[in-house]
């Protein structure tokens, strides 16, 4: 494209400036979503960000119809069931990547890999070149960082790369000029992509203008070389620079990595593939030489298990969870105590705020719990984001520990879905959630009357509790005639 502007004649330069009349029109756009203002606002109207709008330039040609027997070119038309070459893949040689990525990166694809500063996207990224490198030319072009210190952190973490190389760049204009040659390297890392830049348009490098044209020529360039393109993006809450939602349609795969601050792990959870299955995760473990992967999480989840073997911990739970085909055995906790404010908090880490709202309500409606006048916490450990509806039982079972003050045994998991009549509903895949309690020195599982006969003899190790109620739940903290049968709890039933 670089090629045209040189050799441009007299009226090309003519019909070009008539756009530069028309620049004193200006846009406002929101840099977290993209959606475009008439006029400047605090508060974006379509996603509720404050401070995020901000005017542009007004760059976009005004829209003309091609009209009847508009000359177009007639398309190549070819059947579904045709027989194509398969997109080839290539494993990055790390496997909690590659299992979010659907088994490999894909020629002539674009990944987006957004993430909090500081999360790890870089370092991610240079250990997989480095990976890559022992197989395919692959090239890391920063723009937030100088080669030396790529090299000093590389040198660091003891990797390797013998056909990686490296660049600091933001112009896209030199990184196309780099790339748009046949012997184009198989991978490319742009770190990041709110460093850079197109040089036709006017606005600030972070822009959603800059970002969506800057990825835009990128991902292009990739399709049409074959090669893997490696997007990073920082996601900001301040909004002056363009989060990586508005380049979400342009990629094919939008991956987040994620963690809480303070914690060691990260994760990465694919939100978008169009080669794979988006329910898969990847865990890491952010050590003093880069990130180490996670084979096997729920022994990373139950490290730190709070109690130990015959201690009495109130409010614990081990839940038996799935993240996409991997079954993940994860504590969740609950704290139920009295509140000293007139509106009574509750507070969720990990879990949807929705969800806890709805179990309380079926927990004091069905089941005679009152949390009403209590304050709740509830954490899931380690950092996991639980999504699963399985969830519920475990939850329901760590408030219900904690209310009533009666620890779960030590080696039991929970899992079941509740619904709004305190019916609890069975789940799927029982048999992975046993295999995987089984294979952690677990003997007890409670969980929903229909998994229960699904599973029957399934797994011999684990013993089953027969649950289809939440009451069924209750009983087994506070069975009939128990010191804990709580007064107010037999007069609601
Ligand atoms: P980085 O990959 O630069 O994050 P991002 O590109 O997402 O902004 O990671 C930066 C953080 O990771 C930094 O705060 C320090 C930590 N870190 C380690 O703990 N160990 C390491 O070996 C490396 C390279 C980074
Ligand atoms: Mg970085």
């Amino acid at each position: 494209m670089g090629a045209g502007n040189h050799g441009a004649s007299t009226p090309l330069i003519r019909s070009d400036s008539q756009p530069v009349a028309r620049r004193t029109a200006s846009r406002y756009v929101c840099q977290d979503c993209g959606a475009v203002a008439p006029r400047w606002a605090g508060r974006c109207d379509a996603c509720g960000a404050w401070n995020s709008i901000v005017e542009e330039p007004d760059e976009a040609a005004p829209p003309r119809a091609i009209g009847a027997g508009g000359g177009g070119r007639r398309l190549a038309l070819s059947g579904l069931d045709e027989v194509g070459p398969d997109a080839p893949r290539r494993a990055t040689g790390i496997a909690e990547l590659d299992r979010v990525l659907g088994g490999g990166l894909v020629a002539g694809s674009a990944v987006l890999i957004g993430g909090d500063p500081g999360i790890g996207k870089s370092t991610l990224l240079l250990q997989a070149v480095c990976a890559l490198g022992r197989e395919v030319a692959c090239l890391y072009i920063s723009g937030e960082e100088a080669v030396e210190q790529i090299r000093m952190r590389a040198a660091r973490l003891g990797l390797a790369g013998p056909s990686v190389a490296l660049a600091a760049a933001s112009d896209v204009r030199d990184i196309l000029a780099t790339l748009d040659r046949p012997e184009a390297p198989g991978v490319v890392v742009i770190d990041s992509i709110q460093t850079m830049f197109v040089d036709t348009l006017d606005s600030a490098p972070g822009t959603v203008a800059q970002v969506r044209a800057s990825a835009g020529e990128l991902v292009r360039l990739a399709k049409r070389r074959g090669l893997s393109l490696l997007l990073v993006g920082h996601v900001t809450k301040d909004g002056m620079i363009a989060g990586p939602r508005v380049l979400e349609h342009m990629v094919d795969v939008v991956l987040y990595f994620e963690g809480e601050r303070g914690h060691q792990f990260r994760i990465l959870r694919a939100v978008k593939n169009r080669y794979g299955a988006t329910d898969e995760i990847g865990v890491f473990e952010m050590t003093g030489s880069g990130l180490r992967e996670v084979a096997n999480p729920s022994e990373l989840f139950l490290a730190d298990r709070s109690g130990t073997e015959g201690g009495r911990v109130t409010g614990a739970v081990v839940f038996a969870g799935l993240e996409g085909t991997r079954p993940v055995l994860v504590e969740v906790q609950a704290l139920v105590a009295p509140t000293a404010l007139g509106t009574p908090r509750r507070a969720v880490v990990g879990w949807d705020a929705n969800r806890l709202a709805m179990v309380l309500a079926v927990l004091e409606a069905r089941g005679g719990i009152a949390v009403g006048a209590n304050d709740v916490y509830l954490n899931v450990a380690g950092g996991l984001k639980i999504g699963e509806p399985a969830a519920d039982l475990a939850m329901a079972a760590a408030i219900v520990s904690s209310r009533l003050d009666v620890p779960l045994a030590h080696d039991t998991v929970v899992f079941g879905e509740i619904g709004l009549s305190g019916e609890v509903r069975p789940v799927p895949q029982t048999e992975l959630r046993l295999k995987e309690a089984a294979k952690l020195g677990f003997a007890r599982a409670i969980a929903p009357r229909r998994n229960r006969r699904d599973a029957y003899g399934l797994n011999p190790a684990i013993e089953m509790s027969d649950i289809a109620s939440v009451d069924d739940l209750l009983n087994l903290f506070d069975p009939p005639g128990s010191p804990y049968r709580a007064p107010w709890r037999q007069a609601a039933t």
